[in-house]
C-alpha cells in the first residue's frame, strides 16, 4: 500500500513538471514516504530524516515527510527536525503542490486532518509503464486488532467506486499492463459505494472481464471474512491467481483472543483445508507476530505446530511491537526483545525449511511464467513469477516481456526458482 501511495506522490509531482531521480543529492525535493505499522519501520524513517537534515545543512532542498508516520506525529515531527519543510498525512497528499509553493517561500505546511471519511480519488499516479501495477480498492479498516495502529492512521473502512477501479485498470492495460494487484487492509468487505450489489467477488468477476489483463492478484484478506464465495470465485475466474495471502498472526488461541482477530485456529485451519481441496496448487502465504503480551512457551508451540502443519508457501513474521493508540499498547510486555528474536529466529528457520522444500517439490513441473523483464541479477536472465508469485529465471528473448510463457522447472533455490522455457 505505501508502495502505491507513493507511486501516487509521484503522480501529483510529475503533473507539476518534477521528474524522478534516484539520487537524494540531486533532488529539490526529498520526499520520505513512511510506515509506522512496526516500530522498525518508524525508528528507519527517523534515522533517514536524521540523515537528510544534516545533508540540508550543506546544500538546500525541501523536505517532506508523508504516510502514517506524519499522521501518527504530525508536528512532532518539525519539532524534532526543524530542518522538515512539509509534513502530509495519509489522506492529505492531495495537498502537496500547495504545500511545495510555500516551503519555495520559506514557510512550513504540517497537515494531517482525521478527515477519512470518502475515498480520495482526485490524486493522479505515476504511471511507468510496469507489467504489474498495484490498484487501491478500499482504504482503511474498521477491524481494530488490538495490535495495529492502521485504523488510527488510515482511518476507517472506505470502498472505491467501481467504475473508478474499472476505468483505472482499463487504462492500466492500455498501458501495457498485464498484471494488477487490488489492494486494501480488508479486501473481502469491498462494497462499492455507487453500487447496490458489488461484493468483492462480482468486483474481481468485471476485472477478469478487461481486455489485456492476464492476472488479477488482491491482499489482504481477513481469515474471519474469507468465505467459499471468494473461493469460488477464484476458481472460476481464469485470471485471478490460485494464489491468497491470510495472515494467521498466531497459532493460539488465546493470543488470537486478545489480539482482537475473531476466529479460532480450528476455524482458520478448516478454511485452509476447504481452499486446498478446492483449489488445486494454490498457493499461500501468511503473517505472524511472535512474541504478543502473555505469549507463553505453550502459545508459541500452537504457533510453531500451526505453521508445521499447515505449510505456508511464504511466511512474513516480525516481533511484536507496542504501537500506541492500538489497545495493546496498554498490556505488560511478557518477553525481552532478545527473547522475542529467539522465537522469531526459530520460528524463520522452521519456514526456510518448509518454503525450500516446498521449492524443491516444483522441480520437473512446467509452470505459467508472467515474464517481467531481465533479471537484475544476470542481463543474459529473464524473469517472471508463476501464479504462486515464486520468481523464476530462465534464458530467453526480451521478445518475450509481458508474455505468459510455459516453463519447466529445472533447480529450486531458497528464494526463486531455474527453469527452461518448454516449447
Ligand atoms: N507488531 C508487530 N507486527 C505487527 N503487524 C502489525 N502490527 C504489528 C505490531 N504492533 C504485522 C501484522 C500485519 C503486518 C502487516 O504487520 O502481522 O499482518
Ligand atoms: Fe490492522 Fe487488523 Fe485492520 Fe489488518 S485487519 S489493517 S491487522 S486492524
Amino acid at each position: 500500500m505505501n508502495e502505491h501511495d507513493s507511486q501516487r506522490i509521484a503522480g501529483i509531482l510529475e503533473a507539476d513538471g518534477y521528474s524522478e531521480t534516484s539520487n537524494s543529492s540531486d533532488a529539490d525535493v526529498v520526499l520520505l514516504n513512511t510506515c509506522c505499522v512496526r516500530a522498525k519501520a518508524e525508528q528507519k524513517v527517523l534515522s533517514e530524516i536524521g540523515k537528510l537534515s544534516l545533508l540540508k545543512a550543506r546544500r538546500n532542498f525541501i523536505l517532506a515527510v508523508c504516510g502514517c508516520m506524519a499522521q501518527k506525529e504530525k508536528r512532532k515531527i518539525i519539532k524534532r527536525f526543524p530542518e522538515v519543510d512539509i509534513v502530509l498525512g495519509t489522506n492529505d497528499v492531495i495537498h502537496l503542490k500547495k504545500a511545495i509553493d510555500k516551503a519555495k517561500k520559506g514557510e512550513k505546511t504540517i497537515f494531517a486532518s482525521s478527515d477519512f471519511k470518502s475515498f480520495n480519488s482526485a490524486i493522479p499516479f505515476l504511471k511507468k509503464g510496469n507489467i504489474k501495477e498495484f490498484v487501491t480498492i478500499m482504504e482503511g479498516c474498521n477491524n481494530f486488532c488490538s495490535y495495529c495502529i492502521v485504523p488510527f492512521v488510515r482511518g476507517r473502512e472506505r470502498s472505491r467506486p467501481l467504475e473508478e477501479i474499472i476505468c483505472e485498470v482499463e487504462h492500466l492495460a492500455k498501458g501495457g499492463c498485464k498484471e494488477v494487484t487490488l489492494l486494501g487492509q480488508n479486501v473481502n468487505s469491498y462494497n462499492s459505494p455507487s453500487s447496490d450489489a458489488c461484493d468483492f467477488s462480482t468486483l474481481l468477476e468485471k476485472i477478469n472481464e478487461i481486455e489485456g489483463i492476464e492476472r488479477i492478484r488482491f491482499v489482504t484478506s481477513h481469515p474471519k471474512d474469507f468465505d467459499r464465495k471468494l473461493i469460488n470465485a477464484i476458481k472460476r475466474l481464469d485470471k485471478v491467481c490460485r494464489n491468497i495471502h491470510l495472515p494467521l498472526q498466531s497459532g493460539s488461541d488465546k493470543i488470537l483472543k486478545l489480539m482482537n482477530r475473531n476466529y479460532t485456529v480450528e476455524e482458520y485451519m478448516e478454511k485452509i483445508e476447504l481452499l486446498k481441496s478446492e483449489i488445486p496448487e494454490v498457493g499461500i502465504s501468511s503473517d505472524i507476530i511472535v512474541g504478543f503480551p502473555g505469549e507463553d512457551e505453550e502459545d508459541f508451540n500452537y504457533t510453531l505446530n500451526a505453521i508445521e502443519k499447515i505449510r505456508f508457501d511464504t511466511l512474513f513474521s516480525f516481533c511484536y511491537s507496542h504501537r500506541p493508540p492500538a489497545k495493546s499498547s496498554t498490556l505488560d510486555e511478557t518477553l525481552t526483545i532478545e527473547e522475542k528474536l529467539e522465537r522469531l529466529n526459530l520460528l524463520q528457520s522452521i519456514q526456510r525449511k518448509i518454503s525450500m522444500e516446498k521449492n524443491i517439490a516444483e522441480e520437473g513441473k512446467i509452470k505459467a511464467v508472467l515474464v517481467e523483464g531481465v533479471s537484475k541479477r544476470s542481463s543474459k536472465d529473464l524473469t517472471g513469477r508463476t501464479e504462486q508469485n515464486r520468481v523464476v529465471n530462465f534464458k530467453g528473448d526480451e521478445s518475450l516481456i509481458g508474455k505468459i510463457v510455459q516453463v519447466k522447472i529445472t533447480k529450486a533455490y531458497s528464494n526463486s526458482l531455474r527453469g527452461r522455457i518448454d516449447r
